[in-house]
This record gives C-alpha cells, structure tokens and sequence, in this order.
C-alpha cells in the first residue's frame, strides 16, 4: 500500500512573514533530499506568499490553515480558494478543532469547504476529533462518523483521490497529552472503515489518515511507524526548525 506519509507543520496564529523565511531558511537544508515523506507548511495568510516563495524549487509545500468556500464575495477577514492558489499554494487545512471551537465552523461548512478545495484542485487536509468528555463516554466512534459524514456529504468517490484526513483527538492538542499509538490506529480504523462506507472501499485503502495532538521529536517514531498513521499534523513542534525536522526524519 503506498501512502506517501504527510508530515504537516500547522503553525496557528505564530511567525510573521520574517519569521517564516527564517524558519525556511534554517528548515529546508535539515530536510534538504528528503523523499521518504510529503513535507507542508501552514503558515497564517500574512505568512503565505513569503513561504510559497522561500520553498519554491525544494521538497517542501505550503498551504493555509483555512480558506472560505464562497468565490469571492463580502466576506471580510476570508481567503478564497482563488486567492490561495494565486500565492502559489497547494493545500489547506479544513475544519481544525480550533476553527470548530472558536469560529462556529460546523460540518456542514466543513463540507462546503472541500467542495471548493476539490473544485480548485486544492489538496484538502480534513480535520476531525473528539473532546475528552467524548472519549470518556465511548463516543468517540460515533463522534468521528459524524463529522465524516458531515464533511463528505455529497463528494464523489472519483473526486476523492487528493483527500487527506487528520485524526486530532481535541485532548491532546496543545496538551502534550498525545493518543497511544493504539488509541490512534483504533481511531483511524473507524476512519478508514467509515470513509469505505461513505466513499467507497479503494479511497478507504488509499486515503492517508494523519494524526495530530502534540506529536514531538520523541513521540513522533512509535506514532509514524504504524502502517494505519500515515503522517502528522504538528503544531507547537513545527515551530523551531530543528524539532520539526527531526519529526519529519522520525
Ligand atoms: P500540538 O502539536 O501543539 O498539540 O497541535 C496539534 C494541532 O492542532 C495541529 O493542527
């Protein structure tokens, strides 16, 4: 089976613009050949062009941590898909718990999201995950069908190829709680199983199921060599370029 594992740094609301290119500059010779795994950056919109630019011509890619789904419109403070694309990036982050907890986003806007990401030909990195309450009354199954059926309503199997999912249980981002690799492969499981039924069963097999919550240098090796995690989504250790390097060389 061949997942090409994503490791992706999601940067929140960290770095300006010269602090991105300072990352850059000092990231890409520690990762300089590295082939293994797909390497992408999500820095905020002001960061954007700067990274696009500072990776142009390595192994490395760049995305944003959120895009609207409209095409344009009177929508102050978004970023269309258009705009995205015109920078020169390639991916973006949809439905991260932060964007659910804080920003109102719901599935449904989810799944607006990755009708324009696909649409665009933007590779999308779907976020789902439960709450700790969640997981403590045996929810979490249910939880994350949910929200799978949610985000993949309406989306054809044949348009479905470029779909990554990230499995970020809500308790252990920005905790340094991280799931058990167990409690991961049990959840990207239920994913996989889950998107056979929604999708069908060759995107099931073909989708790569990242996980997310405080993943570090010294947690990333048990976590990524598990054939069922086929990436990560770090946040607080993608921010020094040394820790998400050796991430990234797990
Ligand atoms: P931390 O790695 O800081 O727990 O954040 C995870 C996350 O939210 C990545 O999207």
């Amino acid at each position: 089976m061949s997942r090409k594992p994503l490791i992706a740094a999601n940067w929140k609301m960290y770095k300006t613009p010269a602090e991105a290119k300072a990352f850059v500059d000092a990231f890409l010779p520690l990762v300089a050949g590295h082939t293994r795994d797909e390497i992408a950056l999500f820095p905020s919109v002001t960061s954007l062009a700067t990274v696009v630019e500072a990776v142009a011509g390595s192994n490395v890619l760049a995305g944003l941590q959120n895009m609207h789904y409209a095409e344009e419109g009177a929508y102050t403070g978004e970023t269309s898909a258009t705009m995205l694309k015109a920078v020169g990036a390639t991916h973006t982050l949809i439905g991260h718990s932060e964007r659910r907890q804080y920003f109102n986003e719901t599935d449904s806007i989810v799944n607006k999201k990755l009708h324009t990401a696909l649409i665009h030909g933007i590779v999308p990195i779907v976020c789902v995950g439960e709450h700790l309450h969640e997981r403590e009354a045996g929810l979490t199954g249910s939880v994350l069908l949910a929200q799978l059926k949610g985000a993949l309503a309406d989306i054809k199997p044949a348009d479905a190829s470029s779909i990554v999912i990230a499995y970020e249980p809500v308790w252990a981002i920005g905790t340094g709680k991280t799931a058990t690799p167990e409690m991961a492969i049990g959840a990207h499981m239920i994913i996989r199983a889950e998107i056979a039924n929604i999708l069908d069963s060759s995107v099931a097999r073909a989708i790569r199921i990242l996980y997310g919550g405080s993943v570090k240098p010294d947690n990333a090796t048990d976590l990524l060599d598990q054939d069922e995690i086929n990436g990560a989504l770090v946040g607080g250790a993608s921010l020094k370029p040394d820790s998400f390097a050796s991430i990234v060389k797990y």
